[in-house]
């Protein structure tokens, strides 16, 4: 790090002016704030490229602090210089993406204590650096001890059907014809003259690509397959993310339009009842949901009003209210069933509101608002389904909220049927344990769902029916469909929808469950038994992970891979699933690298991917 710059002094100054008063600090004019910034660019790449530790990181994070200080628009005008002069996204994206996020990162900084909890949660997640800290104790408050009841076994009655989508990331924009072989995460749009239909080699088809966010038709044909597919279904759960990943164009007017295309969409398809879900993608600024108690004129209440009027036509009006200030937060009765849908945005690491100089508890009062909701359900007698955006135990989810979360999940586990989430774009699991320490059948709790992604840019697009049990509401067997964008005939007659498996067909046999036992509830101990089998049979190992996106680009994972993976899917709690902080690998704008990777679809900051790149560029020279 270099020692002689402005920045430098104006650090030193600061935090001299800290520790003895007072102090003199030259005063700042226009011209030295232009040099400053000047100096800034080169000493905090220097800071970040030779940032190996978690104190170097806090060193990184006191130079920030300074640029913050200074203001919004000067902390947005570094950032994006940085974002440039990294290349890691073309000069309209950086700016973009910065100018949105840059003032959320700037509030947190400001009121950021170096050395703090918050401070090494934030160098752990947007670094890399620091290792997440333990878990800061509490113990939620319940309204009466834990029941001794458990699980109830199946009724053997006939079976209902629930359908259940998520992450359709519609981009209306999309235009058959467009280039998908461009310069950004999301493409088929006409970006650039030479991007436009007709003026490029790569024209995409009218039905999505996989580079591409998905088109209208492609909506369109999801909700007619889920009517035909499942015509009597008893009600549709859809777990977020409505709009698209071309995050630095996406303002308020687009996601107000957005949503509601999308759920009068659904509406008009006749799809039976949907419960939707707060997506981290359903705001502009992305990511951005400010608790309650943040003060800020960044508000994503316009986000809250307008899911709340589309949802109200299948909630009625006044479960609605409640998710307009709860934050998008609602609890609606079915029968005997109590459906309940959170806000996962208030646990979520890439939500940079949550970063406040002591991180919140219980932002906006959502769990203790859950543990009424859900000791109303016991009390009435009633099962419950949780559905939520961001799976609870997954590597983007504070240990905080995640813990806090499963000790409301341990207490009422005879109450909640299963949990549903999507927001990883992939096939996959999560089974909840009372005791981490000993994962076993016997100890397996709770099931969390988590659907596969209707967008194909990392997948065939699908979508799943489940079949349930109308006492319990046990889950009883998921099916999934999906349409295969690799036929010859996908672009010309579009998605044909196909049965892709049954778990209970796919699975059952590797547990000791007969598949043709259709009262069968697949229980937390079902998928505990399956992740054991994965372990030792490579073979359904193999046949999991292919499934996880739909067979598209499935790559090897054995050895440590295959043990990491079913951590995972052992872990509905964040800080059991094995995944620790380190510099991750994102490659520089879309598909660099010859194997086609590119950053994860579920962290869209750009903020955080870059400070990673440089990280990660600096441990390769
Ligand atoms: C995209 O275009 C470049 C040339 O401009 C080409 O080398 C590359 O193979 C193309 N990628 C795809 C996925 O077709
Ligand atoms: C919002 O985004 C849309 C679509 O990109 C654009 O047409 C519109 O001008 C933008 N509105 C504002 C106020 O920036
Ligand atoms: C899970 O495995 C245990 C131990 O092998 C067995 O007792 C139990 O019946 C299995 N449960 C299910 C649902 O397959
Ligand atoms: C391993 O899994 C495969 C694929 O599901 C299955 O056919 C095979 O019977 C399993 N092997 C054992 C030993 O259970």
């Amino acid at each position: 790090m270099k020692t002689s710059s402005l920045l430098s002094s104006l650090v030193f100054a600061t935090a001299v002016s800290a520790a003895v008063t007072p102090v003199m600090v030259p005063p700042v004019t226009p011209r030295s704030i232009e040099a400053l910034k000047r100096s800034t660019v080169s000493e905090i790449w220097d800071a970040i490229e030779s940032a190996a530790s978690c104190a170097a990181c806090e060193a990184v994070l006191t130079l920030l602090q300074v640029v913050a200080h200074l203001g919004n628009d000067d902390f947005v005008d570094v950032i994006t210089e940085i974002c440039i002069l990294a290349g890691i996204e073309d000069t309209d994206v950086c700016e973009g993406s910065i100018a949105l996020e840059g003032p959320i990162i700037a509030h947190d900084l400001r009121s950021m204590s170096i050395g703090s909890h918050t401070s090494e949660v934030f160098c752990a997640y947007v670094f890399g650096l620091c290792s997440l800290p333990a878990v800061r104790s509490y113990s939620v408050p319940f309204p009466s001890a834990k029941p001794a009841t458990s699980r109830p076994a199946s009724s053997g009655k006939t079976p209902i059907q629930v359908v259940h989508f998520s992450d359709i990331h519609v981009d209306r924009f999309y235009e058959t014809g467009a280039s998908y072989n461009c310069t950004k995460n999301i493409c088929c749009r006409p970006y650039t003259t030479a991007d436009a239909p007709g003026n490029n080699d790569y024209p995409a088809g009218a039905y999505g690509n996989h580079a591409c966010d998905s088109p209208v038709t492609l909506e369109e044909s999801l909700y007619s397959a889920a009517k035909t597919i499942a015509p009597d279904a008893a009600f549709t759960i859809f777990t977020g993310d409505v709009v698209e990943g071309a995050i630095w164009l996406v303002n308020e007017t687009e996601v107000t339009t957005d949503l509601q295309d999308a759920y009068a969409m659904m509406a008009s398809y006749g799809l039976p009842t949907v419960y939707g879900v707060v997506g981290n993608h359903d705001t502009a600024p992305v990511n951005s949901w400010p608790p309650a108690d943040i003060d800020t004129t960044i508000s994503s209440q316009w986000a809250y009003d307008t899911l709340s009027s589309a949802w109200a036509q299948w909630i009625g009006s006044s479960d609605a209210a409640t998710a307009d200030t709860n934050p998008g937060a609602y609890s609606a009765v079915t029968g005997n069933l109590r459906i309940i849908s959170i806000n996962t945005n208030m646990y979520y690491e890439e939500n940079f509101w949550l970063y406040a100089a002591t991180m919140e508890t219980d932002p906006s009062g959502q769990l203790a608002w859950l543990v009424d909701e859900l000791q109303a359900a016991e009390t009435a007698g009633q099962r419950v389904w949780l559905l939520g955006h961001m799976p609870m135990g997954s590597s983007n989810t504070l240990y905080d909220g995640s813990n806090y979360f499963q000790q409301i999940v341990d207490r009422y586990e005879a109450t909640i049927a299963a949990l549903f989430f999507g927001h990883t774009h992939k096939d996959e699991f999560e089974v909840a344990y009372s005791d981490y320490t000993a994962r076993s059948a016997a100890n397996a709790i709770a099931m969390s769902y988590i659907a596969p992604a209707l967008t194909p840019t990392s997948g065939m697009p699908a979508f799943r029916v489940y079949s349930v049990d109308p006492f319990t509401y046990g889950v009883l067997d998921v099916v999934t469909y999906a349409a295969d964008m690799s036929s010859p005939t996908y672009d010309t007659n579009g998605p044909v929808w196909t049965k892709y498996y049954s778990a209970k067909e796919a699975y059952g046999p590797l547990v000791g469950v007969d598949p043709s036992d259709t009262a069968a509830e697949l229980t937390p101990a079902f998928w505990h038994n399956l992740t054991e089998v994965l372990l030792t049979n490579q073979t359904a190992f193999d046949e999991y992970y292919a499934r996880k996106s739909r067979g598209y680009d499935v790559s090897s994972c054995t050895g440590d891979c295959v043990t990491s993976e079913v951590c995972l899917l052992q872990s509905a709690e964040a800080q059991y699933n094995c995944w620790t902080p380190s510099v991750g690998i994102h490659f520089s704008k879309r598909d660099e690298g010859s194997d086609g990777h590119k950053h994860d679809e579920c962290e869209p900051s750009l903020t955080k991917r870059l400070f990673h790149h440089i990280r990660a560029s600096a441990e390769k020279k």
